[in-house]
């Protein structure tokens, strides 16, 4: 029997996804890392008639099925499924410094915080796969298929080689390296972007499958690269996965005039849209003394604009 505590915190990054996304949900490699921002979910007793979520100023009712929270929800109904109920309400407080739908892992991280945070306050501290198998619950209630990457990278923090076969395996960095990072401002949904790669799948299905092992090849090629520190091979890796997920159709005009611009005056080695496009947002790769006129140049236009490396953490629960 395990015993409940009155109040636990739990945190996860966002992601970004280097090279592969899309392909890696038809099973191909791909390297994410974690950003600098964050997702924090406490979990606390209340003296209240029912349990509910706070999050952006709202609240809901925890178990409302017409509620907004859904990756939350999904996991709390799995957590009480496994674990019991807790012994009176509570509140689940959700304060998220990544902008939902902006391919920067929002549900993700919420997912496994959530996870995490509501297991340590039945009183279970959960194994990375148990965390992991239920987070993807929470992901799934948002976009369908997921591949797992978006909740490896930030269960496990720093940067990692992924597929559906393998799991996450951690890529030793040899050199730091800076990501800018620009949200776009135009929220979209992953799992329409899914479906639209996937369409594009079954009309050129010998073309994607090349395409597909393409993206694997250059998942490990950019594994070689940041191990080596060839941060030129490591930009062009990131142009080559742009021009993919252009003809793939998860690029839109806007996302390729950033990405341009970003080109344009040789300040970095590549820039390409970063996790399910159509929207969202673009990583670069500056030149290391180009980083910070780069970054004020963009957030002139951008808000959303900032500077990550890459966190080594990745979960952290009180
Ligand atoms: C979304 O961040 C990444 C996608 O590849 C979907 C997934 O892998 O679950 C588009």
């Amino acid at each position: 029997m395990s015993s409940s505590r009155n109040k636990v915190t739990a945190s996860a990054p966002g992601k970004v996804i280097i090279i592969g996304e899309h392909f890696v949900v038809h099973g191909s490699y791909a390297v994410a890392a974690a950003i600098d921002k964050r997702a924090t979910v406490t979990v606390s007793k209340e003296n209240a008639p029912e349990s509910v979520i706070l999050s952006q100023g709202q609240k809901e009712a925890l178990l409302d099925d017409h509620g907004k929270f859904s990756a939350a929800r999904s996991v709390a109904r799995r957590i009480f499924e496994e674990f019991g109920q807790p012994d009176g309400s509570i509140s689940l407080e959700i304060d998220s410094e990544i902008p939902l739908g902006s391919g920067l892992g929002s549900s993700a991280a919420v997912s496994v915080a959530t996870t995490a945070a509501l297991a340590k306050f039945l009183g279970h501290d959960l194994t990375n796969e148990k965390i992991a198998e239920i987070s993807a619950i929470g992901e799934m209630s948002v976009h369908g298929n997921p591949s797992g990457i978006d909740t490896a990278a930030s269960l496990y923090g720093g940067m990692i080689l992924f597929s559906r076969k393998t799991g996450a395996k951690p890529i030793p960095l040899n050199r730091a390296f800076q990501l800018l990072v620009v949200y776009s401002g135009q929220a979209r949904s992953t799992s329409e972007l899914v479906a639209k790669v996937n369409k594009k799948r079954t009309e050129f299905p010998s073309t994607f499958a090349h395409l597909s092992d393409a993206s694997s090849f250059a998942s490990l090629e950019l594994v070689d690269a940041l191990t080596s520190g060839d941060l030129p091979y490591l930009g062009a890796l990131m142009n080559l996965g742009q021009a993919s997920l252009s003809w793939a159709g998860a690029s839109t005009e806007d996302l390729d005039h950033l990405i341009e611009d970003l080109l344009s005056d040789e300040s970095c080695f590549g820039a390409k849209l970063t996790g399910a496009g159509g929207g969202g947002s673009i990583i670069a790769l500056p030149k290391p003394d180009r980083v910070e006129v780069l970054l004020k140049r963009i957030s002139a236009k951008y808000d959303f604009s900032f500077i990550s490396s890459i966190p080594q953490h990745g979960l952290r629960c009180e």
